[in-house]
């Protein structure tokens, strides 16, 4: 288990390391994060390099048995860099160019940027492959995070040249983006740019396409300083640190390229229910690379600095937020950031050593933690999930463009799903559509509106080989160039579901209110039958639950008729399908339930499936995460739980017969002997 921070001695004078290392040892710490925003302090110009410093740090945290996570620095380039290659800048969608001064101020296809970073990652590797306490490589820094998008000139050629390898011809684009529409024709692929700003909705073919492009685009940064690391002979594992359910980069492409999935991890106290996407945020880490246990890479000890309002974590909750992780596959614990900064923008970040010193309650929390960890015991990152919830990068870039029925936030809503089963404490995968479904009973697409033909006939095959998919409103409307199917809706899923949907029917927005002036519950509440209706009851076997978004009119092909809209404009309508296919079945939902309303769904489907919970008859509040044998049980209310969890206690070895949790308390439990 391994246990440590980002550590930036470079803000420090030398004096202060001696100190660091020893404040390490009492703290537990097995590994740091070194260098990561250290090009500036290595290199003062082109060709000049000062390592001397470094392998001072690095020795001295390697006599005091401190493992090193080497940073590769190219994450912030230095003054000197972008004053004399100004082109390596980004540019805005407006066309405004990104100014030095922060972090991350380089276009990703800069052939400049690219050539400095290159030149740097060599002579780092070629210095530090071979050192004993590297045992891990950090490239870069959350990639892309602040600037997701560039559109420069650099942007524009290398677009170019990907729609080139891509298309091949400029017709196969012009096709594949139907640019007749609003006379978009092409005759060269030099016509065509990024997605600037334009005075209407681009095409989406197109800005789809750009999204696509810029998550290659980067990745292909990452495996250029991978590739540069490994061949200095480095046999580390190389990584880079990821942000969860970030939109820029599709992490499915990316985990293929990484060894190992490090993750950055910041719930918001202010928040009681962060803990569940945090959930999410773990399951998605460990389904990115099944069998192969991961690490938190950052995380805080309390305050963050870039939310409006910075609450520190309650005491307690930073240990419950670790447990979690490792309760979801983690095997480490690393913050951002070691030492409290004292200058620059993140001095209010906490960190494990904050500026108030170690008579604080941080670094009791810190080396408590520390001491729990050392000597962790072994576990396999397993969860044994029977459920997935698929989760689709390009689908979440088709549904975020304009023009569509209704805009969804599509990243909230499979999380509010994901939620609805996690608070009913069963274990969840997360799976791409062309992912491996032979492990699940229950697979939920939710608002996949995008589905690839290879996406489509996975799932059908999932189904017809006995598992159970229940998908809802607005999926398997496009194919992967986000056009249409010939043949309506629904075509990729149909013969797997049995219905298509003839209209979409749009309800009144959950947050846009009534209009321009409230009228009351006649409209905002639904009871109107024409175009005003902001919400769609249903009656099925799961009961009566209010859907939202969208009442889709569905014309049942094959389906059984589980359940009705029973007011609005469609009363009486179809509403929940469900059809058997194969040895499974293809449920339909179409609408989209309100937070109480995917409760009910949800159980029902798990019932259906034949899904027990891991534990059951517990609160909402207490949650539940398996590894391998061990079942992990976290209070993360306010109210002392009662857990019904029988084994042996994994730290202590004693046998546990249900265990009592305060706020914040956490268990581990190895439940088969
Ligand atoms: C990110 C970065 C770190 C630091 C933290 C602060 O995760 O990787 O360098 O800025 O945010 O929360």
């Amino acid at each position: 288990m391994y246990y440590g921070g980002d550590y930036n001695p470079e803000q420090w004078p030398e004096e202060v390391w001696k100190e660091d290392v020893r404040l390490m040892g009492e703290a537990g710490v097995t590994i740091v994060s070194l260098g990561i925003f250290a090009w500036s302090r290595i290199q003062e110009d082109e060709g000049v390099f000062d390592w001397e410093w470094l392998d001072r740090v690095i020795n001295l945290l390697h006599e005091n048995g401190i493992q090193v996570n080497m940073g590769t620095a190219t994450a912030s380039p230095p003054p000197w860099a972008t004053t004399k290659y100004p082109e390596m800048l980004p540019q805005d969608a407006d066309g405004a160019k990104y100014g030095p001064g922060s972090r991350q101020h380089y276009a990703p296809t800069s052939p400049v940027y690219r050539r400095l970073a290159a030149d740097l990652v060599r002579e780092l590797a070629a210095r530090y492959a071979h050192h004993p306490a590297v045992v891990m490589w950090h490239v870069n820094n959350e990639y892309a995070c602040h600037l997701n998008y560039d559109y420069s000139d650099n942007a524009r050629d290398a677009f170019r040249m990907w729609l080139k390898r891509k298309y091949g011809t400029i017709h196969a684009l012009n096709e594949a983006w139907g640019t007749a529409f609003w006379s978009q024709i092409y005759t060269s692929f030099d016509q065509v740019l990024p997605p600037r700003k334009a005075p209407y909705s681009l095409n989406p073919g197109g800005a789809l396409d750009f999204k696509r492009f810029t998550s290659d685009a980067v990745l292909e940064l990452y495996v250029m300083e991978r590739d540069i690391i490994r061949a200095a002979g480095a046999t580390q594992p190389i990584s880079t640190n990821f942000m969860g359910a970030f939109y820029a980069l599709d992490y499915w492409r990316w985990a293929e390229e990484i060894d190992i999935i490090t993750n950055d991890n910041y719930p918001d106290p202010n928040d009681p229910q962060s803990f569940r996407s945090s959930a999410f945020t773990l399951d998605l880490m460990r389904s990115l690379k099944p069998g192969v246990p991961w690490l938190i890479m950052e995380q805080s000890t309390g305050a963050l600095n870039w939310r409006p309002s910075n609450a520190p974590k309650a005491p307690g909750q930073m240990e419950a937020l670790s447990a979690q992780a490792i309760g979801h596959g983690a095997d480490g614990i690393l913050f951002f950031q070691w030492r409290q900064s004292r200058r620059g923008s993140e001095k209010f970040h906490s960190a494990m050593l904050p500026q108030a010193g170690t008579q604080t309650r941080t670094w009791r929390e810190v080396t408590k933690l520390g001491g729990t960890l050392k000597d962790f015991p072994q576990m396999a990152p397993e969860s044994h999930a029977k459920v997935a919830v698929v989760f689709d990068w390009e689908n979440w870039w088709a549904l975020t463009h304009s023009d569509h029925p209704i805009q969804l936030d599509y990243c909230r809503l499979v999380q509010r799903w994901y939620a609805a089963l996690q608070a009913q404490h069963v274990s969840i995968d997360i799976v791409k559509p062309t992912g491996d479904l032979s492990a699940y009973s229950l697979v939920v697409a939710p608002q996949l509106y995008l589905l690839s033909d290879a996406g489509a006939e996975n799932l059908s095959s999932f189904v017809r080989g006995g598992g159970h998919l229940l998908v809802s409103a607005f999926t398997d409307v496009v194919d992967q160039d986000d056009a249409l199917r010939e043949g309506g809706y629904q075509v990729g899923l149909r013969e797997v579901l049995g219905v298509t949907v003839e209209d979409f029917g749009a309800l009144i927005a959950p947050s846009s209110g009534g209009g321009l002036w409230s009228v009351g519950d006649s409209v905002a509440g639904g009871s109107g039958t024409g175009p005003g209706q902001s919400h769609a009851s249903v009656a099925g076997p799961f009961g009566s639950i209010r859907g939202e978004h969208f009442c889709e009119e569905v014309r049942v092909l094959g389906a059984d008729i589980l359940g009705t809209f029973t007011d609005g404009r469609l009363k009486g309508a179809p509403a929940l399908t469900q059809q058997a296919y194969g040895t499974g079945r293809g449920t339909y939902l179409a609408t989209i339930p309100d937070d109480a309303g995917m409760q009910h769904v949800t159980a029902w489907s798990l019932a259906e499936a034949g899904v027990q919970p891991e534990l059951s008859g517990i609160s909402p509040w207490v949650e539940v995460a398996r590894r391998g044998d061990v079942l992990t049980v976290i209070n993360h209310g306010s109210e002392p739980e009662g857990v019904p969890v029988k084994g042996h206690d994994v730290l202590s070895g004693e046998p546990v017969n249900g265990v009592e949790l305060g706020p914040f308390d956490w268990r581990m439990v190895r439940v088969t002997e």
